[in-house]
């Protein structure tokens, strides 16, 4: 498939954020997924580190979710990582781009996962308004200025007890100060702060904030 996708701040980005930790957290993936997985890195299509991914799959084995949510499919590899990880699991899973959407489909049909899988073609934040039921795993890995946005619709659709695992937050370092943030990414960087002292004050979440990956916001539902 070719490859017409790039981030919005891939221009301003200064790569992959490398973090003192990240020898250590290799994640496991089960050989087929992990062929796709590479595929996708060869082909410059967006999936998670190898840190954050073993982080994902850590943080899922002690969830254990019934239901899991994701925003931003991709071609399908974090999804098809989780439905293997979460044995029986449920997965809804958006992606707004087409030529993603569609692999997406072939690959979970290639893995067996065709059942389990309610993968949605469109908006992100106008699809979470249509979603019924309450999902005891999102993991939030789209469009990151919307983030804060989403966040109010996202806590309804979380479970009590229920975790929200938000990607990138630390944005290359320009969140945490380690790197400058690009004038043009100024207001990106804003709303994922923003998203971060929404998540740290909400009196309904419990939160922490990881230096893993490219950072991760570790939230449970009270
Ligand atoms: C980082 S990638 C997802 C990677 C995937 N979760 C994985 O680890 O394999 C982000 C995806 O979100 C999609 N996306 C961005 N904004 C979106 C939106 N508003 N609604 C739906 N999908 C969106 C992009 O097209 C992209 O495929």
């Amino acid at each position: 498939m070719e490859n017409n996708f790039t981030y919005a701040h891939n221009d301003t980005s200064s790569g992959e954020r490398i973090t003192p930790t990240a020898q250590f957290n290799i994640p496991r993936v089960n050989e087929k997924i992990n062929s796709l997985r590479q595929s996708a890195f060869a082909r410059g299509i967006p999936t998670a580190d190898d840190e954050t991914l073993s982080f994902l799959i850590t943080v899922l084995s002690a969830v254990k979710p019934e239901r899991i949510l994701e925003l931003g499919t991709a071609v399908g590899v974090s999804g098809a990582v989780m439905l293997d990880v979460c044995v029986g699991a449920q997965l809804t899973t958006v992606e707004r781009e087409e030529a993603f959407y569609d692999e997406a489909l072939k690959n979970f049909a290639a893995f067996g996962f065709t059942a389990r899988v309610n993968a949605v073609l469109g908006d992100a934040g106008e699809v979470i308004g249509g979603l019924e039921g309450e999902f005891d795993f999102i993991f939030l890995d789209c469009a990151k200025v919307q983030y804060v946005k989403y966040l109010p619709r996202l806590k309804k659709l979380l479970k009590r007890g229920g975790v929200l695992f938000a990607d990138d937050v630390l944005l290359y370092g320009w969140i945490t100060g380690e790197v400058e943030i690009p004038k043009k990414r100024k207001m990106l960087a804003a709303h994922v702060k923003e998203y971060i002292d929404a998540v740290t004050s909400d009196g309904e979440l419990f939160t922490t904030v990881v230096n893993c990956g490219d950072g991760v916001a570790l939230s449970v539902k009270k």
